[in-house]
């Protein structure tokens, strides 16, 4: 079984993610924090993104792992590392290179071939597993997701005006949806949730039931 989640930031894809993984005791896989490992790598490496042949040598060297819910990159843990700033806004456009994509695409594929997984992202049930068993598609206006990732960010000690988290995310949004390669856009049989005026609890209750109810 593949449960698929989709949608812009903010729109509560991970948190939903993670309890409806531990609700049903299959794995989760977050594939934006992959497009934030190599980012992160980007920019410490100080690799020009805008020359391809730098970013397939990065690529060629370069391990992305999970292992009991943390991130690795070339066997460092680096959950913290990836939530900067800086590394939300290079990570949604080295998203736009599609040998990037190809390549975490595929990583993801194998991690979830051979077991059952929720995978969240933006391209995940319109292009990484389009026969997925369970296709989400979360959102919510920029607003509400804004002051959200504020307060989050917030309880991380990160104070950054609400008015720039808005427009940061409005910025990402427009990247992720208008790049060419898997654009952000809900799949055509997707169940759009938007979590706008719900909380989280709602959300994984409206999508347990959901899964339970078809499978
Ligand atoms: O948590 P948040 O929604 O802020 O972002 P994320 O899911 O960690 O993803 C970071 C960035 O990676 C996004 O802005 C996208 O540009 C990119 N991404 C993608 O292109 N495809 C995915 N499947 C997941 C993330």
């Amino acid at each position: 079984m593949i449960i698929a989640i989709d949608g812009p930031a903010g729109a509560g894809k991970s948190s939903a993610a993670k309890k409806l993984s531990k609700k049903l005791e299959i794995e989760y896989i977050d594939t934006g924090a992959m497009y934030r490992a190599f980012a992160y790598k980007v920019l410490k490496s100080k690799c020009d993104y805008n020359n391809i042949s730098e970013i397939k040598k990065l690529l060629s060297t370069t391990k992305i792992n999970f292992n009991n819910g943390h991130i690795f990159l070339d066997g460092e843990k680096i959950d913290l590392q990836i939530r900067t700033n800086e590394v939300s806004k290079l990570s949604s456009q080295i998203a736009t290179i599609k040998e990037v994509r190809k390549n975490l695409v595929d990583i993801q594929r194998n991690i979830a071939n051979s077991k059952d997984a929720i995978l969240d992202g933006r391209d995940i049930g319109t292009h990484v597993f389009p026969d997925a068993s369970f296709k989400f598609f979360l959102t919510a206006s920029p607003e509400a997701r804004g002051k959200r990732r504020h307060l989050e960010l917030k309880s991380k000690g990160v104070n950054e005006k609400l008015e720039n988290v808005i427009n940061d995310i409005k910025k990402r949004d427009f990247n992720d949806s208008t790049r060419d390669v898997s654009p952000l856009k809900p799949a055509e049989n997707a169940i759009i949730i938007d979590t706008t005026n719900i909380n989280l609890n709602e959300v994984v209750k409206l999508m347990t039931e959901i899964i339970l109810e078809g499978k």
